[in-house]
């Protein structure tokens, strides 16, 4: 037997009545962002390794056990599949010089590649739309973040998304936590399980994300990080708070949320959903004042969120009215035997004028084109045959709703099928 293949288990095919979904979303993204002042950047899916240990810190999930890395066998250099965004949009905004131009509000989207479980809403190639505000240093701009998600819910026409709202404070600040949280955690490390052992030496927060039902009255009795805030941090995040509720946008504080990258500093926040079982969160992001010194630039303020696409489309297939393709459906299906040099012409004029024109290819008889017309979901069929060639007029046959067929000139056929539409 041949062998065959298929994808790879967590990277998904797309078929024609899912990219149409897609496309449109997309659309609605660039949209959206275009309003808000965001500008694209593109840049390439494999990076150093060593640019994603240093921003997202080796002690997190990515870093330690979900990144594709290999050797390049040409030249021996460490390279990675990207696991998100952030690293790479500040490693390009330093290496062109975005930032001698002043701030900068920069977007991209594309497949991320993460080594995860596949589950539904949980990929190892899924997608990404992410934005990066950088040089700003906020809360104004953190405040402008959360209500720009907040807008595309509204254009999407989506409900029942809530936002968690955290700040992490500065990294002054979390040094002093996490040494308190340690000493918590270690005198009562019979409790902890394998990973959150391994967690405390490594990256004691993360311990307090941890899933573990046998763990929750443990992490609910653990310090809480805001009682070491700084007076800045504290500031930033009443002033944040201010803002959202005067510009009416609703929010859950949520103390134990540290999200589990490790550029972060002060407001941290997920948009998070109980319509997609386990991987409810949708949207995540905060500020990363550190991150662009980090990597080489002068000490600049940032923030910036990703959203997960795939996540996202399932949320879209409640909403009514998304499940509808009108918009991708020929206009019109061109029927011909004989005149196929004619029907090619036909199809070019209907295109030229801006119509979805699809030209029956492969021959059969009437019979079985009409059939195709219909299942193309076209609204009309044109037929071309002897008598139309002899008249030089089309014979146009609605295929959806009312109408008698009739025959047009070619030069008004295109204009008439656009004021019947
Ligand atoms: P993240 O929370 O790791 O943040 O990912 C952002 C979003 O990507 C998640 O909320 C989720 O919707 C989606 N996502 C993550 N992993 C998967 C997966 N395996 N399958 C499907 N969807 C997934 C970041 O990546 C940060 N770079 C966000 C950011 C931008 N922070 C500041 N700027």
């Amino acid at each position: 037997m041949k062998e065959s293949f298929q994808a790879i288990r967590g990277m998904n095919d797309r078929v024609p009545a899912e990219t149409a979904r897609w496309a449109r979303l997309e659309q609605v993204l660039r949209d959206w962002l275009a309003v808000y002042g965001y500008r694209e950047v593109r840049f390439p899916i494999v990076e150093a390794t060593g640019l994603f240990v240093r921003s997202i810190g080796s002690a997190t999930d990515i870093v330690e056990k979900e990144m594709y890395s290999f050797v390049d066998g040409l030249n021996g250099e460490a390279l990675t599949l990207r696991p998100e965004g952030t690293a790479s949009c500040v490693r390009l905004a330093l290496q062109h010089h975005l930032l001698y131009d002043g701030p900068q509000r920069l977007w991209y989207q594309g497949p991320m590649f993460r080594h995860e479980r596949p589950q539904k809403g949980r990929y190892r190639q899924f997608h990404q739309c992410g934005i990066e505000a950088l040089g700003f240093s906020g809360p104004d701009v953190d405040a402008e973040l959360i209500l720009m998600t907040a807008h595309l819910w509204r254009r999407l026409g989506l409900t029942g998304l809530t936002l968690q709202l955290n700040s992490i404070g500065s990294s002054v600040a979390r040094a002093h936590y996490r040494a308190h949280l340690t000493e918590y955690f270690q005198a009562h490390r019979d409790q902890l399980d394998n990973d959150s052992q391994r967690r405390l030496a490594t990256n004691p927060l993360r311990i307090l994300d941890s899933k573990n039902p046998e763990m929750q009255a443990l992490i609910a009795g653990a310090p809480l990080l805001f009682e070491y805030w700084d007076e800045a941090s504290r500031e930033h995040f009443e002033t944040l708070q201010t803002l959202l509720t005067g510009a009416g946008v609703t929010y859950e504080i949520n103390p134990r949320l540290v999200r589990g990258l490790d550029y972060y500093n002060a407001t941290v926040f997920e948009w998070v959903t109980d319509q997609l079982g386990a991987q409810g969160t949708v949207c995540g992001g905060g500020r990363y004042d550190g991150l662009v010194e980090q990597l080489g630039g002068k000490p600049t303020p940032a923030c910036g969120f990703a959203m997960g696409l795939e996540r996202l489309l399932s949320l879209m297939e409640t909403v009514a009215g998304w499940q509808d393709e009108a918009g991708h459906l020929p206009h019109v299906y061109v029927i011909h035997q004989q005149q196929t040099a004619w029907a090619l012409q036909v199809a070019e004029t209907l295109r030229d004028a801006g119509l979805r024109a699809t030209l029956h290819a492969g021959g059969g008889g009437i019979k079985s084109q009409f059939r195709r017309a219909d299942a193309s979901g076209a609204r009309y069929a044109v037929m071309l045959g002897e008598s139309e060639w002899e008249r030089q007029e089309v014979s146009l046959k609605p295929l959806r709703g009312q109408g008698e067929q009739r025959s047009l000139a070619l030069s008004v056929l295109a204009s008439w099928i656009q004021s019947n539409e």
